[in-house]
């Protein structure tokens, strides 16, 4: 199933020519609630939560079941983001939107895997997800 949000996640990281010529929508392994930051005080209360300071993803490697939600919460004044490198949107890098100070963006992964990913403008910033 191919949601509204889903679909224009997709749109977002792919020239709409690619889309056409493939159209392998069953490769889609995560939905996205928004494609824009939300202000963390959206962040439900019991939700899974991975926050950022000081340079860092502060949870290197976290475990959770599919079709969870994982929000990152930038807790600091530097921006950062959330990017996986290709094969977990398709063919192509996925890049969560800038997170400024106080703000918080989520994913949903809808299938098991290992899903390392990285900060675009800071590429020593490692973690990863395990869904199974
Ligand atoms: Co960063």
């Amino acid at each position: 199933m191919i949601s509204a949000t889903t679909l224009r996640s997709v749109l977002g990281a792919f020239a709409l020519s690619t889309i056409a010529t493939t159209g392998a929508w069953a490769q889609e392994k995560i939905t996205v609630p928004s494609e824009e930051a939300v202000a963390a005080t959206e962040v439900p209360t019991d939700a899974i939560v991975v926050n950022i300071e000081k340079m860092k993803f502060q949870t290197p490697e976290l475990t959770i079941k599919a079709g969870e939600t994982v929000y990152w919460v930038n807790n600091e004044v530097m921006p950062h983001n959330v990017a996986f490198k290709k094969g977990l949107v398709q063919e192509s890098e996925f890049r969560g939107d800038m997170l400024s100070k106080d703000e918080a963006y989520a994913i949903t992964f809808n299938e098991a895997g290992t899903f390392d990913y990285f900060c675009t403008p800071h590429p020593f910033m490692r973690a990863k997800v395990i869904v199974e």
